[in-house]
């Protein structure tokens, strides 16, 4: 762990005009870790906060070669958070650390809550005591629910359905209740089904890495149902962009859809995957699961108007490059 970039850079950093000190939480995760190096290359200074709990210490290899990056090993709960806050004074706060499976939560709600609701709560707090300008935070489509029109509009009525999406929706309102206590600005962005390099293909939430994983190393793939369950891909560059343009003036106390507004069936996943593995495409199916939702899909058009963001990687693209992407780790190990 290195200490954080010191008062000297960050004057030096000033002087040029470039950069701010972004905080981010989740920083050795998926995306925050593509957040990470985005916000590098824009010249930005940054911390990571990360308790290494799903997080990779190897997704940071390229930003800890950076003098403006430093990675603190932090449950956001720690309040040595606050005080870190409270020493750095970061500018911006992109909050992304969480608990981040639909099923854990169902399974064990008060974990959930803990890291959602109060893991949220504390990292406003250090916001705050850090004098930041502006939060910019990770929701999830879960907080529609089952929705009524597809693609779903960015004002759609929220519908949580499961301690995720309920926890998920409470920081949204904490970010709100916090901007009327002390003024902190925020944007929400709502991701739909993000993929793209550094996804674990563990757990439930990557069915891009999942299938890719299973094709890669010729283990069976499973499509649960008909494969007609439709999902949102949205790769995880075009994710990091809208971050980066929440993190300026723009989007001031907005929620904004970050997805395509295109659906694509799970069988048509499987083939786009296989394609780009050239491997056959063959899965085994399963019956569906209780409880998944049919079908989902985001319109990003009030992301557009609001940050300038529009979703630039068709799949096929994103999937070749994650596809390589898993190539190359698999034949690293
Ligand atoms: N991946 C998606 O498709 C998707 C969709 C909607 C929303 N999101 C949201 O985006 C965010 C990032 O998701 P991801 O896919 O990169 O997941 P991820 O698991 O790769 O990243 C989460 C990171 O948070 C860290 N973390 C968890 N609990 C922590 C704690 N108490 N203190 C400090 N760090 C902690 C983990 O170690 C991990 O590095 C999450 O908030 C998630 O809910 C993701």
């Amino acid at each position: 762990m290195r200490r954080p970039p010191g008062r000297r850079s960050q004057r030096r950093d000033e002087k040029r005009g470039v950069g701010m000190r972004v905080l981010v939480t989740g920083g050795a995760g998926f995306i925050g870790s593509t957040l990470v190096d985005r916000l590098l290359q824009d010249g930005h200074e940054v911390i990571a906060v990360d308790d290494l709990s799903s997080g990779n210490r190897d997704n940071l290899t390229s930003a800890a070669r950076s003098p403006r990056f430093a990675l603190h090993e932090l449950d956001i709960r720690d309040p040595a958070l606050i005080s870190l806050a409270a020493e750095w004074r970061p500018e911006v706060v992109c909050h992304l650390a969480a608990q981040i499976s639909v099923r854990k939560s169902v399974a064990d709600p008060v974990h959930d809550a803990r890291l959602n609701v109060e893991g949220t709560a504390s990292v406003l707090t250090a916001a705050q005591s850090g004098g930041a300008r502006k939060v910019v935070f990770a929701s999830s489509v879960a907080v529609y629910g089952r929705p009524e029109a597809i693609p779903v509009p960015g004002n759609a009525t929220t519908d949580p359905r499961s301690p995720y999406a309920a926890s998920k929706l409470s920081g949204e309102i904490y970010l709100a209740t916090f901007k009327a206590l002390y003024g902190i600005d925020y944007t929400t962005l709502v991701l739909s089904n993000v993929y793209g390099p550094r996804q674990s293909p563990e757990g439930e939430a990557g069915v891009v890495a999942i299938f890719t994983d299973g094709l890669l190393n010729g283990t069976p793939t499973v499509v649960y149902g008909e494969g007609t369950q439709t999902r949102d891909y949205i790769f995880v560059d075009d994710v990091v962009d809208g971050f980066a343009r929440a993190c300026g003036d723009v989007g001031s106390g907005g929620r904004f859809n970050l997805g395509t507004g295109v659906e694509t069936t799970d069988r048509a996943l499987h083939t786009l995957i296989a394609q780009a593995v050239g491997a056959p495409d063959e899965p085994a199916t399963a019956p569906a699961r209780l409880g998944d939702l049919p079908a989902m899909a985001v319109d990003p058009a009030p992301a557009l108007e609001a940050l300038g963001w529009r979703p630039r990687t068709d799949l096929t693209t994103g999937l070749k490059m994650t596809v390589e992407w898993a190539r190359t780790r698999l034949s690293s190990r």
